[in-house]
This record gives C-alpha cells, sequence and structure tokens, in this order.
C-alpha cells in the first residue's frame, strides 16, 4: 500500500515536470511551466523524505542550508553574461551528485550484504562513468567559460582520440569488473578516477566558445546518470525525471548544433574557436575604402524618415548590457508611429535563449519578438535594421562562401532591407573568426561604439531632433 501511495506521487510528480517542460517551450507560459516543475520536484522531494529509506533527517536538513546557500550566492553574485558557466558548474554538481549516491548504495550493499543484482551493478558502474564524465566535464566548461586555471581556447596534441578511446575502454573495463564482482566496492573509485580523466580529457580540446553545446551535452549526460542511480536505487521518480533531463539536454543539443550548421562531431572533436589565422588581414582588403560611418545625429536623421525598423541583437548587447536602453530607443520610435519588431536569431549570443531573456529583462513584449524564418521573408519591406552587437548571425558569407567556417548556417537576411546599420566597437570579427561583408556594403552604415552607450547617445540624438 505504501508503495503504491509513493509510486503513484512520482507519477504525478512526473506528469507534472512534463507539463513544466511544455510550457517552458515559450516565454508566455515559461514562468507557470517553471512553477508547475517546481510543484512536481516538491512533490518528488517529499515522497522521498517519507519513504522509510531515510537515515538521518539532520544531514538532509544540515544538506539543504548548506547547498541553498551556496546556490543562492552564486545565482545573485553570477552576471547575465556568466549564466552558461553557472548552468555548467550546476550540472557538474548533478553529475557528482549521481556518482557518490550510486557508490554509497554499492558500499550499502556491501557492509549489509543486501542483494546486488544484475540491474544494480549495471547501473552503478553506468552512474559511476557517466557521472564522473559529467562533473569534471562540466567543471573544464566551467574554468574554460570563466577563464580560470585554463584559457577557453581548444588544447589538443597528436594521439589525442586514441588515448580518449583507452582511457574509455579502461572505464568500462574496471564497470565490468563491478559487475562480475560487486564486492570489489574499491574498483568502482578506481572507475570513477579514469572516468574523471576522461571528462577532462573529452572537454579540453573543444573551445572556449563552443561551451554552450557542449554544457547543454552535459546537462544530458548528468540526467543520464540521474537515471542510472534511480535504477540502482529502484527508485521510480528518479528513473523518469533523470531520463526527461537526458532527452532534453540532447534535443536542446541538436537544436543548436542545427543553428550553427554544425554536425555534433564537429563541435566534439573540430576545436573551433581558436584564432583564425589571416582573419584580420582578409577582413583589411574586404573593408578597404567601402566603410561608411555613421553618428548618433546622422542616425536619427535616417530613423525620421522610416515606418518600419527591425532590431537584430546578437552577443554584444549582452556585453554591453545595452537591453534597457533599447526598450527606451523602443518606445521612442513608436511614438513616434514607427513600427519596430525585433529578429531573434536561435543562436545570437552565447547561450540558447539569450537575447529572448534580455529583451524580457527589459520588457519587450513578447509578440514583438519574430523568429528568423518570419523576419527573413519580411526583411523586403523593413526600412532600416539596426545590428546591434551581431556579427555572424547576419554574416552573408554564410549564404555565399562554402569553405566558411559558418558555410550554411541560417542568417537574418538584414542586408536585404533598404538600409543596415551596424553597432558595434570596431571591425573585429565575432566568434567563427571571419570577417563580414556586410560592413562593407552599399546599404550599410557603420556606428562605431559600445552597444550601450550608441543607443543611449542616439536615443538623446531622437529627442532632440
Ligand atoms: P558574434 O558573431 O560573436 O559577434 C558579436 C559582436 O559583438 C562582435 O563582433 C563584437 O564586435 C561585438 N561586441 C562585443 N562587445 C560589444 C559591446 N560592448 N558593444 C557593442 N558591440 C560589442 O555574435 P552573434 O552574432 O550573436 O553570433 C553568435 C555566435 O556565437 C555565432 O557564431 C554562434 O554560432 C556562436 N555560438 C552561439 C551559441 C548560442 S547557444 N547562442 C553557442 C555557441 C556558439 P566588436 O568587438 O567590434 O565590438
Amino acid at each position: 500500500m505504501r508503495e503504491s501511495i509513493i509510486n503513484i506521487a512520482y507519477l504525478v510528480a512526473s506528469i507534472l515536470f512534463i507539463f513544466g517542460l511544455k510550457g517552458l517551450a515559450h516565454p508566455r507560459t515559461a514562468v507557470r511551466g517553471n512553477l508547475i516543475g517546481a510543484v512536481g520536484m516538491l512533490i518528488a522531494v517529499l515522497v522521498t523524505m517519507i519513504d522509510q529509506s531515510i537515515i538521518s533527517f539532520e544531514m538532509i536538513i544540515i544538506g539543504i542550508v548548506v547547498g541553498s546557500a551556496i546556490g543562492a550566492i552564486m545565482a545573485i553574485k553570477i552576471p547575465m553574461t556568466g549564466m552558461p558557466q553557472l548552468v555548467a558548474i550546476f550540472n557538474g554538481f548533478g553529475g557528482g551528485a549521481s556518482l557518490f549516491v550510486a557508490g554509497a548504495a554499492l558500499l550499502e550493499a556491501n557492509i549489509t550484504g543486501s542483494a546486488t543484482g544484475t540491474q544494480m551493478t549495471v547501473a552503478t558502474a553506468i552512474s559511476g562513468i557517466i557521472g564522473a564524465v559529467t562533473f569534471w566535464g562540466s567543471l573544464v566548461a566551467f574554468c574554460k567559460l570563466q577563464e580560470v586555471v585554463v584559457s577557453g581556447n581548444p588544447v589538443q596534441f597528436p594521439g589525442q582520440h586514441v588515448l580518449n578511446i583507452l582511457v574509455l575502454l579502461a572505464a568500462i573495463g574496471l564497470g565490468a569488473w563491478i559487475v562480475v564482482d560487486p564486492s570489489a566496492v574499491s574498483t568502482y573509485w578506481y572507475m570513477v578516477a579514469v572516468a574523471s580523466l576522461l571528462g577532462i580529457l573529452l572537454v579540453i580540446p573543444i573551445g572556449g566558445a563552443d561551451m554552450p553545446v557542449v554544457v547543454a551535452l552535459l546537462n544530458s549526460y548528468s540526467g543520464l546518470a540521474a537515471a542510472a542511480t534511480g535504477f540502482v536505487l529502484n527508485n521510480n521518480g528518479l528513473i523518469i525525471a533523470g531520463s526527461l533531463v537526458g532527452a532534453s539536454g540532447l534535443i536542446l543539443t541538436t537544436i543548436m548544433c542545427k543553428a550553427m550548421n554544425r554536425s555534433l562531431a564537429n563541435v566534439m572533436f573540430a576545436g573551433v574557436g581558436g584564432e583564425v589565422v589571416g582573419g584580420a588581414q582578409k577582413g583589411a582588403e574586404i573593408y578597404e575604402g567601402k566603410i561608411k560611418s555613421t553618428s548618433a545625429e546622422e542616425l536619427a536623421m535616417v530613423l525620421e524618415g522610416a515606418q518600419r525598423v527591425m532590431i537584430v541583437p546578437g552577443y554584444g548587447m549582452a556585453v554591453a548590457q545595452a537591453q534597457h536602453p533599447v526598450r527606451d530607443l523602443y518606445n521612442l520610435l513608436e511614438e513616434r508611429g514607427i513600427k519596430v519588431e525585433f529578429a531573434v536569431h536561435p543562436v545570437a549570443g552565447r547561450m540558447p535563449g539569450h537575447m529572448n531573456v534580455l529583451l524580457a529583462e527589459a520588457d519587450i513584449p513578447y509578440d514583438k519578438l519574430l523568429e528568423m524564418e518570419q523576419a527573413n521573408s519580411e526583411m523586403g519591406d523593413v526600412d532600416v535594421s539596426i545590428v546591434l552587437g551581431a556579427n555572424d548571425v547576419v554574416n552573408p558569407v554564410a549564404r555565399t562562401d562554402p569553405t566558411s567556417p559558418i558555410a550554411g548556417m541560417p542568417i537574418i537576411d538584414v542586408d536585404k532591407s533598404k538600409t543596415v546599420v551596424v553597432i558595434k566597437r570596431s571591425l573585429s570579427p565575432g566568434f567563427a573568426g571571419i570577417p563580414n561583408p556586410l560592413f562593407a556594403a552599399d546599404n550599410t552604415l557603420m556606428y562605431f561604439g559600445d552597444g550601450k552607450k550608441a543607443i543611449v547617445d542616439l536615443n538623446a540624438a531622437i529627442k532632440e531632433g
């Protein structure tokens, strides 16, 4: 009876997780989705608490207090641009927790002499390997993004892939040993040590700017490790929740790779994100004598004659924290009867939904955000497109040069609007490290400066005009 109630409660929690995830798919329903998921998690936690397997409530309370304090301080202190590394470290903790719980279950079974069936030992080995890879891989991702200890550049050396395969085989071999001989508890920790090395080796060759994709993948791994731990403990709630995290992380990884027109293998093994040799020199050839720079006053006059404006934000808007002045610009233009919309590229910025989060923070109405396909279909009617700190996501080379690192990546076709204004500090390339012929196009004006200051000055010029 007690078991049935527990399983029904886990089922209810799982249904709430699924509805919560569905809600998170759209900005309008995201807050509600988050709340539904949180209620599901509360039910799952309470049910686990009343389950007889709890050993000590004191330890749990201490854990909750310490964990909440660390989590709250980290979440408050981290700036918006540092969100990817926060997510990375949280994923890592999830993987670490799974491997310790699975290890503790193996130790407990050996101490109490309880049965260790094949399901439990296989799941323990899987949880230990994936959990360790997730923890150490996430730690390296955090360090790369934060540029502590290691730089963001890819670290590659000859024979790297062979070494990775050998380390993976060693971890699997030790895992198989645990399945054959579950009394070998120390073997579990040797396996964890080897898998930890694998986690580090797998992530160091990946460029810092590709880390968000890796973080999404490690998020998926943390879910798989949790699901495996669910099989160790025979806990249905953990199996379902872990599987949902595993699947959604994988879907997110696929969406990000697709939006960059890259395969996951290319992200994992190609070492993209280092210096592009000759990039600056190539840029100088393309830009020579063709760059037309503009000022706030001139731009205010251009906007005065416009009926429809499309703002295309990118990573630079996040760096400059220009979203609030952008909201003021939106208000000023709308007050003057100019239609203003925002075109959001799926991989603009450095994490999924980066631009959506910033624009939502500045209270830009959701219905003013156009997805890439819709924005492109209307670009011919746009009088002025304002590219704010975006570069790769508006680079026409993606359409024209099959040898480019961004070849085939769908872009926002701002070059098809009547006038393009690009706001950035210099002619430096973006993440892909390549020049952008858009800056030298006939219908493009460059407005050089920090994104926030540029928009503040523009707003002042519009008010004066
Ligand atoms: P980028 O191509 O990276 O370009 C950003 C531009 O912002 C730079 O050229 C920089 O030029 C400018 N900038 C930086 N600080 C600025 C400031 N304070 N004020 C004004 N401008 C500033 O950005 P994007 O167009 O958003 O494209 C994103 C890139 O990241 C894509 O290549 C994408 O594949 C990659 N990526 C995205 C993700 C996700 S999930 N979003 C994940 C991994 C990789 P200046 O230095 O001249 O100012």
